[in-house]
């Protein structure tokens, strides 16, 4: 009888791959990249272990905060542990324990070569008139990459120019490189996917849905993430080249959350803010609104102190100034109808002088807190209230004893008679009707502006905003954020807290100050544990600022030596005539 067949014994399994090597630093992930030890948390990936010991890998579609889309392929290195030895996207592998990573093989040279010229095939070459230029990743590693001379001998395809996406994004979709930054942006942070991807290969480009317009509030930051001058801001474009600016670190003044920004100057003008990186306040985003919250730093300024009102304004001159503004006011002071209003937008330097001048000089038990109105709100960035620094009044009045009164109180007491004389430190005022009816009060304000409450004034000293001065704003969670000087004072403006110094001099109070700093270093500590472990100096000193910087002195920008943007520095001699010429 035959013998039955016996199935087949399974073939040996074949040797999968070695075991992965003991962790060198137990708990982390150790590997080696260009010949540098690197010790990370697991899941880093090597684009980041690269940057932790100072190895640059090129990349266009990778973004910190956005999810990875691995799809521009400039970041492409060689590791140990790669299936067949390919190339691997540095920006979507983690790092794993003993591997080896090299990002300056001819081999990696050659693909970043390719991948520019792959990039740049349908790009229009307009670096000259491109808004981006300066700003722009495609010009900054052609330059470090690649520098080949173009072969290709065919037309580019042509895609829109100009496209308005919405109120503050135009597109230029011929020079996008398709990475895709914009799209996941309004996907994951902005969460209102109104940006996506239309047809395909090198037809592809991008765009809104048919009829919906790019409006979300936060749609200005995928300008600032396009890493080629694709995407553009509607309100700065041909405004300005960047590399002729300067960059102020700032504080965004349009609502109580007090994002971080760079405030972008140029010959005294502020052209625009883009948002600074800070994790525990405003990552590295800001709103529309915010963006384009810095106009009144520019336009309708009040330069000059004047007396009077309507046709009978005369200028003041600066010198008798404070002591004209002290005779308007002494008289309700005696009578006990003085009232203090204060805006919570200005600084909280300016704020401990004003509560000084009011407690000990004008003898007032309580201020009235003015202000803009409310505006929107939303559960990411934006505060209803459009204020910087209300919580820094809150705390400058307690500081002197001061109860804060709400503004539709002053109203009230103005029309009751119980209040014939003002002093206003900042003329924004939540309801510009019922500001109207303080008209009939003989009033001292402080004003960037020509507001309403400013052309009521018998007397209007001229005050300098934010970006004039150094100081403080208080966010509304308490935290006291500081912004520098971007330019001196224009014409005689000077900071409410000057002026408020100035009139406290003339109703015989020793107050003089020569900066911020020594503001805060004097009136600070009657602030006692409010700002925890603030420290008045923790920005950075001046002289190593980031961001955008002045050429060197030259004539290349066409202005001549000696007129180009300072950084103003209050050990300066600049800085020092400029607070001085106006006492
Ligand atoms: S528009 Fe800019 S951010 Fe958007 S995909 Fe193109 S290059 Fe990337
Ligand atoms: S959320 Fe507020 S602080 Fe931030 S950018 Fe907008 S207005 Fe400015
Ligand atoms: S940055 Fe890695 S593929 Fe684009």
């Amino acid at each position: 009888m035959a013998e039955e067949k016996k199935p087949d014994a399974a073939p040996p399994k074949p040797p999968g791959p070695p075991a992965p090597p003991p962790p060198k630093n137990p708990g982390f992930v150790t590997a080696i990249v260009d010949g540098k030890e690197v010790v990370v948390k697991p899941g880093t990936t090597v684009i980041e272990a690269a940057k932790a010991v100072g190895i640059d890998i090129p990349y266009y579609c990778y973004h910190k905060r956005l999810s990875i889309a691995a799809n521009c392929r400039m970041c492409l290195v060689e590791m140990s542990n790669a299936p067949g030895g390919k190339l691997m996207p540095a920006c979507q592998m983690p790092v794993a324990e003993g591997v080896t990573v090299k990002t300056d093989t001819p081999r990696v040279k050659d693909q970043q070569r390719a991948t520019l010229e792959f990039l740049l095939l349908n790009h229009p070459v307009d670096c000259s008139i491109c808004d981006q230029a300066g700003e722009c990743k495609l010009q900054d590693y052609y330059m470090a990459y690649d520098r080949q001379p173009s072969r290709l001998d065919v037309p580019k395809v042509m895609k829109g120019k100009r496209v308005e996406l919405g109120p503050t994004v135009t597109l230029d979709q011929e020079r996008c490189i398709l990475c895709t930054r914009c799209v996941r942006f309004m996907r994951e942070v902005a969460e209102n996917p109104q940006l996506g991807v239309a047809q395909r290969g090198n037809e592809s480009f991008i765009t809104t849905f048919p009829g919906q317009p790019l409006d979300d509030k936060y749609a200005g930051n995928v300008v600032d993430i396009c890493p080629v001058g694709a995407l553009t801001s509607t309100d700065f474009r041909f405004r300005g080249r960047v590399w002729f600016m300067s960059s102020a670190r700032s504080v965004c003044t349009g609502c109580a959350r007090g994002c971080n920004t760079f405030l972008d100057y140029l010959n005294d003008v502020t052209y625009r803010y883009r948002p600074r990186e800070n994790d525990a306040v405003n990552e590295e985003w800001m709103c529309d609104d915010g963006r384009t919250s810095y106009k009144y730093l520019n336009a309708g300024r009040v330069l000059v102190a004047r007396e009077g009102r309507g046709a009978n304004a005369q200028p003041l001159p600066r010198k008798v100034a404070p002591r004209r503004a002290a005779e308007v006011l002494l008289p309700h002071v005696a009578a006990g109808s003085l009232a203090v209003l204060l805006s919570p937008v200005a600084s909280l330097e300016d704020l401990l002088v004003a509560c000084k001048v009011a407690k000990e000089g004008l003898k007032v038990g309580e201020v009235y807190a003015g202000g803009r109105a409310d505006g929107w709100q939303d559960d990411f960035l934006k505060r209803a209230d459009e204020n910087p620094n209300r919580k820094g009044l809150e705390l400058a009045a307690a500081a002197y004893g001061l109860a804060v009164r709400p503004f539709a109180d002053l109203v009230a007491a103005a029309g009751a008679g119980k209040v014939k004389g003002l002093w206003a430190v900042g003329t924004e005022v939540p309801d510009a009707k019922a500001a109207e009816k303080l008209g009939a009060l003989e009033i001292v304000a402080q004003s960037y502006g020509d507001a309403a409450l400013a052309q009521h004034a018998a007397v209007l000293l001229p005050a300098s905003p934010h970006s004039e001065m150094d100081g403080t704003f208080v966010n509304f969670e308490g935290r006291a954020q500081r912004f520098e000087m971007a330019y001196f004072p224009k014409g005689e403006s000077r900071p409410h807290w000057a002026l408020a110094a100035e009139l406290g001099a003339a109703l015989g109070l020793p107050l003089a100050f020569a900066s911020g700093r020594e503001v805060f270093a004097a009136l600070g500590p009657q602030l006692g544990s409010a700002l925890g472990d603030f420290a008045w100096d923790s920005l950075p000193s001046t002289g190593s600022r980031l961001g955008i910087v002045p050429l060197a002195a030259g004539t290349v920008d066409g202005r001549l030596p000696g007129n180009r943007d300072r950084v103003p520095s209050e050990t300066t001699e600049d800085y020092r005539r400029a607070m001085s010429r106006t006492s």
